[in-house]
């Protein structure tokens, strides 16, 4: 007679029982997330419990020296050819690695973030006349006028009725391009509650961003292969102009009830 746990190593070998295994447990999480309540709770939670579990940044893993040495060594580079003077990173998370960046001009920077702790301590940390931090959500706050947006991961922790308000506000927005992270490999995008992850692959269904202009690989070895992907709004919003979930969103932002 065969023992629970031989059970379990003999579903775990058929493809279906895999996929229903993870299935669960995305349902588990979803669910333990969608009680900590809307957006700002659950980052604020994040925050507090250091949910991201990482011990130099409270941003996570991703946002290690280590993890962004070869984004802060190209990001100069790529503002300098764009002709950026305002970037605008949102979210900032507790900018541990922006820092960093040897720029080559003058740059001035908006550091947003949805959590009110965090800005507040960024702010006490590294404002400057030329860096400021605010509090932003970047689902459904007017964004400031910059020439560059870097929204980098983000979107990987918010469901798609979010990523498409938050498509919808960049194209209602003054931002000429938009720099942000998306992952090579999808085997198809999956819908998460806003606060979870998914490795979202924003090229494809159900975002059909296209082919970016151009992207910086973002990504070390021991994590999943990603980049920071750069469009313009322009291109964007014709490529947008039949998607009917973001017109939605764009309706909705400009009614004033998202
Ligand atoms: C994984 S961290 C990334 C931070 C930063 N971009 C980086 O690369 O280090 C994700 C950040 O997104 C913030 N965030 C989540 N939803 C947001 C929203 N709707 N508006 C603004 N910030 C948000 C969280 O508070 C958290 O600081």
């Amino acid at each position: 007679m065969p023992t629970g746990s031989k059970i379990r190593r003999l579903l775990g070998k058929i493809p279906f029982a895999k996929s229903l295994k993870e299935r669960l447990k995305r349902y588990r999480e979803n669910r333990r997330i969608a009680q900590l309540g809307g957006a700002k709770e659950v980052f604020t939670h994040h925050y507090q419990q250091n949910e991201w579990g990482d011990e130099e940044s409270i941003s996570g893993p991703g946002s290690t020296l280590e993890y962004t040495a070869n984004l802060r060594e190209k990001l100069p580079e790529l503002c300098e050819r764009l002709g950026v003077r305002t970037l605008l990173d949102a979210p900032c998370g507790d900018f541990n690695w922006f820092g960093e960046i040897a720029w080559r001009g003058e740059l001035s920077y908006i550091g947003g973030d949805i959590v009110t702790a965090l800005v507040q301590r960024n702010t006490q940390r590294h404002s400057t006349p030329r860096r400021t931090f605010r509090e932003l959500d970047i689902i459904g706050d007017p964004l400031p006028a910059a020439d560059l947006w870097m929204l980098r991961d983000c979107l990987i922790h918010l469901s798609h009725a979010d990523i498409f308000a938050v498509v919808a506000n960049f194209l209602r927005s003054d931002i000429k391009y938009l720099l942000t992270t998306s992952h090579h490999a999808s085997d198809g995008n999956f819908d998460i509650a806003t606060g979870s992850f998914h490795p979202v692959r924003l090229q494809i269904a159900p975002y059909n961003f296209g082919e970016p202009l151009e992207e910086i690989t973002d990504w070390i070895e021991g994590f999943p292969p990603r980049s920071m992907a750069l469009w313009d709004r322009q291109t964007l919003a014709k490529r947008m102009a039949n998607h009917k979930q973001v017109q939605y969103e764009l309706t909705k932002l400009s009614a004033g009830t998202r």
